[in-house]
């Protein structure tokens, strides 16, 4: 016996959509002195809940009703919110319990009840296997009759140095598999590795003849890359003998970036699931691993000498300094990762020709921050008031506060030293209207810098994190909004996720720019229109189709020198919703492969069928190595249960 909670919407006019909530107590007990808790994304209208005590601290909201519930009895509210219309079953509540006397009591969190689900649904064209299924497709490959018969002892000749990370990812992937003998002077080898000089920096050469394997390249990266695509060629059954289909390749990519973004702030994600993910975004040539490390909700990178970071901000749970928010709310949650840690992925990645590119989002976005430093982060006179977009009053720096230079220098300095990468991800999105206009050290640095917007601040902030990176020797990287209003300098590279055209603009400005329009590229975002599809749908529901329907800058002429400042194309996993590493493979693939090959492959080369033909060898591939997805032929979701991090 137990108790319900469950959710409906029981009205929806744009934009305001109203909820009942029935608490039903099935126990044997009167619950008194008591609240609901709950986790839910959207904004509670104070003025719609009145007659009841409410709290709301990001998504995780207390109820709090004035009288006991008897056993056996109903009690009933109701709210509004502003959001577009409700269409799935993970608009419900994320997570919820009880609190009695103290006591917190797991409830039965039933399934919302919609007012508008979707009845439309996608048809994926069904297709044959391809006999070459390299994803992304390579810009120039011809095939020949015939077949190369590979030992189970083949020879291998590595002729240049620059090929010693890709050979040592090959004898990783195929050790089940071959036993390499390895001889860099053989008169007759199997696979031949040489430099070719002339080559582009990321390009390659895979030629499979009756007799051998050679592979050329001018660089590391495109010895990675020819290893990927040799390894798309072997057969997929791992018993069956390795016969490889003769070709001739010669490839390079369309974009230099390619990039994954992983959000391990919102839910902290392990170590395993973050390396089987840069394992998999090798094979399909992604070359940039972008890791947002902090966010209201979590700081995850160690920084030894501000240790109060991750001992208070890497976790979240009833009764700390951070709330529960999103999922599994009863438990502490959370997790950081050492020094030690973050050298062995920069490792792990470097290996299979990967960049980690930390990100630290500032000056919003920075409640677990804020919430571990209140003695250099806090200036208790600030009067000012806001509530950002994930509903925080309390979660941007202020940059009128000298600790707040203290925790950047810090934070700046261990990342410089902790990340070989020549960039820094400072983030910069979604600072609120209302901040920093009623606090006193800011209005004494906008009298000493004489600025007569209160936004400027963000700029002065922004622009002393720039000068910091550089005199570390970094570039700095930011969300578009942190050049709105001439915020940094043109040397810092731009990310834009509202619009393509936000990318553009900032090209225009003199930015160089990475597309990751949220669009086609935000893999949170639900890939069907079936209620029990998994994710959120703010920007739009994103199939497969669509991710594979993305023309990156489809309205500039080839010949437009914009297009030069657009170093490449990034798909993002903000994980809210996404707390278990199963989930997260279900939500990035097959939608990754399908913006690798918008990143690699020049567009007369794409086509959508011959996408899908691939994918019919590429997902028994995954099976073979355990990791999860959504079958696009699949007419019904499934979603493995969750397995614990
Ligand atoms: C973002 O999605 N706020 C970068």
């Amino acid at each position: 016996m137990s108790i319900s909670v469950q959710l409906q919407v029981i009205n929806e006019t744009d934009p305001r959509c109203q909820f009942r909530v029935e608490i039903v107590n099935q126990t044997q007990h009167a619950l008194v002195d008591w609240s609901l808790h709950f986790t839910f994304d959207r904004f509670i209208q104070p003025d719609s809940i009145a007659e009841h005590k409410h709290t709301q601290v990001g998504s995780y909201c207390v109820v709090t009703p004035n009288k006991p519930l008897s056993k056996g009895e109903t009690f009933e509210f109701e709210f509004a919110a502003n959001s577009a219309k409700f269409r799935y079953l993970s608009d419900n509540f994320d997570d919820a319990f009880v609190r009695s006397n103290g006591e917190m009591i797991a409830v039965d969190l039933k399934p919302i009840i919609l007012a508008s689900p979707y009845s439309q649904r996608t048809q994926v064209p069904v297709v044959s296997a391809a006999d070459i299924a390299i994803i992304p497709k390579p810009n120039s490959l011809s095939r020949s009759q015939g077949q190369f018969h590979l030992s189970t002892s083949p020879i291998i000749a590595v002729q240049t140095e620059f090929a010693g990370n890709a050979v040592d990812w090959l004898f990783e992937e195929t050790q089940q598999l071959l036993t390499w003998q390895r001889d860099d002077y053989a008169e007759t080898a199997d696979l031949y590795l040489s430099l070719n000089a002339n080559l582009a920096p990321q390009a390659y050469q895979l030629s499979v003849t009756h007799d051998n394997i050679t592979i050329c390249a001018a660089s590391a990266a495109g010895f990675g890359h020819a290893i990927a695509s040799l390894l798309q060629l072997f057969p997929v059954d791992a018993g069956d003998a390795i016969v490889l289909p003769l070709v001739n390749i010669d490839d390079t990519p369309a974009y230099s970036l390619r990039g994954f973004m992983l959000d391990c702030a919102r839910h902290f994600h392990t170590i395993e699931t973050i390396k089987t993910q840069i394992n998999q975004c090798a094979k399909y040539k992604i070359n940039t691993f972008h890791w947002h490390l902090t966010d209201d909700e979590g700081w995850r990178v160690e920084i030894p000498s501000l240790p109060q970071l991750t001992q208070v901000g890497a976790y979240r749970g009833v009764d700390d300094a951070i709330e529960p928010q999103f999922t599994q709310i009863k438990q502490k949650h959370g997790g950081f990762y050492s020094t030690l840690q973050v050298k062995e992925i920069v490792e792990f990645a470097r290996v299979r020709g990967i960049t980690v590119i930390p990100e630290i989002d500032i000056p919003g976005h920075c409640r677990a921050a804020i919430k571990s430093l209140p003695e250099l982060l806090v200036e208790p006179s600030d009067q000012s008031q806001y509530r950002s977009i994930q509903n925080y009053t309390d979660n941007v720096l202020n940059p009128g506060l000298a600790g707040t230079y203290q925790f950047l220098d810090t934070v700046l300095d261990a990342l410089a030293d902790l990340f070989p990468a020549p960039y820094v991800h400072i983030g910069a999105d979604e600072v609120p209207e209302g901040v920093w206009l009623h606090s006193p050290s800011c209005q004494a640095l906008m009298r000493a810098e004489e600025y007569t917007d209160a936004k400027e601040l963000q700029g002065h902030l922004l622009r002393y994190a720039e000068r910091k990176l550089h005199a570390l020797g970094k570039r700095m990287l930011g969300w578009e909004e942190a050049q709105h209003g001439d915020k940094v300098s043109t040397n810092t590279v731009i990310y834009s996720w509202l619009s393509e055209q936000a990318g553009l603009e900032c090209a225009q400005r003199g930015h160089d720019v990475v597309l990751q329009p949220a669009q086609y590229t935000y893999l949170d975002l639900t890939q069907d229109y079936d209620p029990q599809e998994y994710g959120v749908d703010w920007a739009c529901v994103l199939p497969l189709e669509t991710v594979y329907s993305y023309q990156p800058l489809a309205q500039l002429k080839p010949s437009d020198p914009l297009r030069n400042k657009i170093l490449g194309i990034q798909c993002a996993a903000w994980c809210e919703l996404i707390n278990h590493g199963s989930r997260l493979e279900y939500m990035i693939y097959p939608r990754l492969q399908a913006v690798a090959e918008a990143a690699w492959t020049q567009p007369p080369h794409r086509d959508w069928r011959c996408f899908l033909s691939r994918l019919k060898v590429d997902l028994p591939r995954l099976d073979r190595t355990g990791i999860h997805y959504r079958d696009p032929w699949l007419a019904k979701p499934y979603d493995r249960q969750p397995q614990q991090n």
